[in-house]
């Protein structure tokens, strides 16, 4: 049923540049406190980021970009940081949607919305809505957002949909997962130093190359992703297989 192919079922198609690009915005915190700042200036500066990096996987043509933007362990947070980034995230659609469908841009939001009051649900509706038919980038943003979130709602909508089910495969419950209409991302980043995946997408991540950076993610430019996109190009991917299988793909 999924469009794209599955990394554990069969090899997917490899190129130079990753079609899909999933991040971790992270540091904003500390970016702000080495410079005297309240944590929420860094998010945001981070802001600014987000655009940079959005125009960057437009002029490179890469298709998807996935962005972690509030954890659903982010609600542990001081409640007057949740409520700025809640505001940060209202605002940041108002303003930014309109620029995002004129550059041709497909806007996603992944997470439990059910979280959010129903102003800001019909806001993320109508902006899916409004950039749903364009052609260019896929952007998706992760709000309340966890990766385990993700595997128990695809299994409770699959439980719902087909009620008499025994057993399940893989090609079952990925219909139901958070991206059906992206490919599984090629490449990850993780920005701020810190070396682990924070429950973001623990499924789709399964043959993703890991890329970490100790640059904070306001201070992550150009240049930054650049150094990310080498890195990738460097890898070699083999999905279970040898490295000799590579060079002569049809040696067995
Ligand atoms: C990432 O930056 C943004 C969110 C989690 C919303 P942090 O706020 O986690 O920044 P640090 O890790 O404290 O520096
Ligand atoms: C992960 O960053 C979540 C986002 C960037 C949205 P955190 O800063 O919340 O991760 P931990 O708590 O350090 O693992
Ligand atoms: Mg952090």
């Amino acid at each position: 049923m999924g469009l794209f192919s599955s990394s554990t079922k069969e090899v997917p198609p490899i190129q130079e540049v990753p079609q899909h690009v999933a991040v971790i915005m992270d540091g904003n915190g500390r970016w702000a406190k080495k410079r005297f700042l309240p944590r929420v200036a860094g998010h945001q500066r981070g802001l600014e980021s987000v655009r940079a990096m959005v125009k960057a996987c437009v002029r490179l043509d890469i298709k998807y970009l996935t962005l972690f933007a509030f954890s659903s362990e982010n609600w542990r947070r001081p409640p007057e940081e949740v409520t700025f980034l809640m505001s940060l995230f209202l605002e940041a659609l108002d303003r930014e949607v309109k620029k995002l469908h004129e550059a041709n841009v497909i806007l996603k939001l992944i997470g439990d919305r059910s979280a959010f009051n129903a102003t800001l649900q019909q806001k993320m509706l109508e902006a899916e809505q409004k950039t749903a038919a364009n052609t260019g980038l896929t952007l998706t943003i992760a709000v309340n957002y966890g990766g385990r979130w993700d595997v128990v709602h695809a299994v409770n909508q699959l439980l719902q949909a087909q009620l008499d089910l025994k057993q399940i495969q893989e090609s079952d419950l990925t219909p139901y997962l958070s991206m059906p209409y992206a490919p599984e991302p090629d490449l990850f980043i993780r920005t701020g130093g810190e070396t682990r995946i924070s429950n973001f997408l623990l499924w789709q991540l399964a043959y993703t190359e890991l890329y970490f950076t100790s640059t904070l993610w306001p201070d992550f430019d150009d240049a930054a992703f650049e150094a990310a996109l080498t890195s990738y190009r460097q890898r070699e991917r083999r999905f279970g297989r040898t490295s000799e299988q590579l060079v002569e793909p049809n040696a067995s």
